[in-house]
């Protein structure tokens, strides 16, 4: 097994560009399935989540390159509705491929992703808002069939909660409805008008995107374009908590830095500066972060949840006290535990975790449980005294495309090893 070992105490200083969405990615994969022709996508990040839903893809029988970070997709010849077993398994966000599916063939037959690292990730909404375009399912033993017999019939849907997947596979089986989809409360995501940008592209007629109500009037058929992934919003939030937590100065290049907004006021209450233009952000830190108040997850336009376990690495080592409430999903403090053997004062109470900062962490060896709380080890790793070793790699590299190495340019002393 793959680890990371890293000596801390670099302040971290230069440029780095920001890698492709993958939650931006992972759905237009999935919306391929929809156009007839060739679709390029460019800036897709080099992540197995991402080999994974090409591999769901060919399975249905798609063809696909990949050229270094262009893929190209040619979904003309689908040549079934059945997702393997195997092959949902390996990525929880798989249940995005339903909607893309019925669009295409009217049909899906697949297994229920399942829970993950994270929380129970039920898709009760998801079914819901399927039954209501007119598509029966039934659910046996852990598998969905379903089949819209009259086909995909427009519906006006409001989700109970704003889910991103949820209104992800409202959108794609919509795009091929009969008639008009009008989808309330629906999640605000920038991956959300991502999507919407590139099924428009091929064709589709998708209103207000990224608003909480999205119109989708049905069409026949999509074609093939060329589109450019936005690039990751969490992953350049994370490179700015690398350069927080060292007291470093970092240039952070290639992302809408509008998709960042959320967590600005938290590195500013911090301590830092930021000065930023549309596409790029300088971040420069103080000596010592002075965090304190409360971080509430919340749906976007809030404070996302994929930043809470990084935010909080950066609040173990700060001045003051920090408390975290996670109001989205039920399991994602995976992360306490690892940060508490390097030294981290948290207090878990339910949802709420309450982080009295202290001076200095020291390294250890820590383990990876989820994505966002692997990479949280890695940024608290940067400014621990000591080697730290960060195990079980698999779920950072779902994640984050080339970490080491860009973390490396800027300066942190930090290497990939075989176990
Ligand atoms: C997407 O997951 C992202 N994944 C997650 O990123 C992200 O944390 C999440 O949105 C919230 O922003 C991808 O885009 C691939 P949800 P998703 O449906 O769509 C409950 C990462 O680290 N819910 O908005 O699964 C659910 O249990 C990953 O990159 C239902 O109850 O998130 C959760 O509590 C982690 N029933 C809440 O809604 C449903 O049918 C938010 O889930 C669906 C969801």
């Amino acid at each position: 097994m793959e680890k990371l070992i890293v000596y801390g105490g670099n302040k971290l200083s230069g440029t780095v560009s920001v890698q492709g969405s993958k939650n931006s990615t992972l759905p237009i994969v999935a919306g391929a399935i929809l156009c007839k022709g060739e679709v390029v996508l460019h800036n897709c990040p080099r992540l197995t989540d991402v080999d994974a839903a090409v591999n769901i893809l060919k399975s249905l029988g798609c063809k696909i390159k990949r050229e270094n970070n262009t893929l190209i997709i040619d979904s003309t010849d689908i040549t079934t509705s059945v997702i393997d077993e195997n092959l949902m398994r390996e990525m929880r966000s798989s249940i995005v491929f339903l909607g893309a599916l019925l669009a295409r063939t009217g049909k899906a037959h697949l297994s229920t992703p399942g829970g993950c690292e994270i929380g129970l990730r039920p898709i009760d909404l998801h079914l819901k808002a399927m039954r209501e375009l007119g598509v029966e399912i039934n659910e046996e033993n852990g598998n969905l069939h379903c089949v819209a017999k009259n086909g995909i019939k427009g519906a006006e849907i409001t989700l109970a909660f704003p889910s991103v997947g949820a209104t992800e596979n409202v959108i794609l089986a919509a795009t091929a409805a009969r008639g008009r989809t009008t989808l309330i409360n629906a999640a605000r995501e920038p991956e959300i008008k991502n999507l919407a940008d590139f099924l428009n592209l091929c064709g589709a007629k998708i209103y207000f995107a990224g608003e909480s109500t999205i119109i989708i009037d049905g069409v026949n058929n999509l074609h093939g374009c060329e589109f450019n992934i936005i690039s990751d919003r969490i992953v350049a939030s994370t490179y700015m908590a690398a350069a927080a937590i060292t007291g470093g100065e970092v240039e952070i290049t290639d992302f809408p830095v509008r998709d960042i907004l959320p967590v600005c006021n938290f590195f500013n209450s911090g301590g830092c500066r930021i000065n930023s233009d549309e596409t790029s952000l300088r971040i420069k830190a103080p000596e010592r972060l002075r965090l304190s108040g409360t971080v509430r997850t919340m749906p976007f336009p809030g404070f996302p949840t994929d930043f809470q376990a990084p935010a909080m690495a950066m609040a173990t080592v700060s001045d003051l006290t920090t408390i975290f409430i996670e109001t989205i999903f039920e399991s994602r403090y995976k992360h306490v535990p690892q940060l508490k053997r390097m030294g981290a004062d948290i207090r878990v109470e339910g949802t709420v975790a309450v982080v009295q900062g202290v001076k200095k962490l020291s390294g250890t060896t820590v383990y990876a449980e989820d994505l966002r709380g692997g990479i949280a080890l890695v940024i608290a790793a940067l400014a621990a005294e000591g080697k730290t070793e960060i195990i079980n790699l698999k779920h950072i590299d779902r994640g984050y495309e080339n970490i080491e190495d860009n973390l490396r340019r800027l300066g942190a002393e930090i290497k990939r090893e075989d176990n």
